[in-house]
């Protein structure tokens, strides 16, 4: 599986603008239990810097522009999300990070389940340990 799952959606856009959907096993694949989004990012800040153990979301710039580092332990990959017909699927043990958020960055992120800090890996030694045992593991 590739570290870039890019999502592009279906615009259904006329004369009064623009319109997206999202739908669960549609064109997300996975039951949504939970939406947030970060609005108001100082452009000099940046966030995310974790891992989730089963979590899976789907992040979308519906306004805006961010930069979004994805980490499998291996590689690592930088993608623009800068389109609000343009989503990325954050699975579960890849390290990420958001940076570069334009002032007017409206980051909507759909969640596979609701918030549970015990799922979170926010240290990158122990992201690095988990995903290099895990590869052992599938190996023997
Ligand atoms: P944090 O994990 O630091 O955000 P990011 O990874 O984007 O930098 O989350 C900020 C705070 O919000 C932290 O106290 C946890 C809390 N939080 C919730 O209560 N519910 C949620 O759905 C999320 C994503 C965060």
């Amino acid at each position: 599986m590739s570290l870039v799952q890019l999502l592009t959606f279906r615009v259904l856009g006329d004369e009064r603008g623009q319109l997206v959907a999202l739908e669960a096993g549609r064109n997300i694949p996975f039951d949504i239990r939970r939406t947030y989004y970060l609005v108001g990012t100082s452009p000099s800040v940046a966030r995310g810097f974790h891992a989730h153990r089963e979590l899976q979301q789907v992040a979308i710039c519906v306004a805006g522009r961010c930069r979004m580092v994805m980490d499998d332990g291996q590689i690592r990959r930088d993608v623009w999300l800068d389109s609000p017909d343009k989503g990325i699927l954050l699975p579960p043990m890849v390290w990420h990070e958001m940076h570069d958020f334009s002032v007017d960055c409206v980051l909507l992120v759909l969640a596979s389940d609701h918030y549970l800090e015990s799922d979170y890996v926010r240290d990158y030694a122990e992201f690095q340990r988990l995903v290099r045992h895990a590869d052992n593991t599938s190996l023997i």
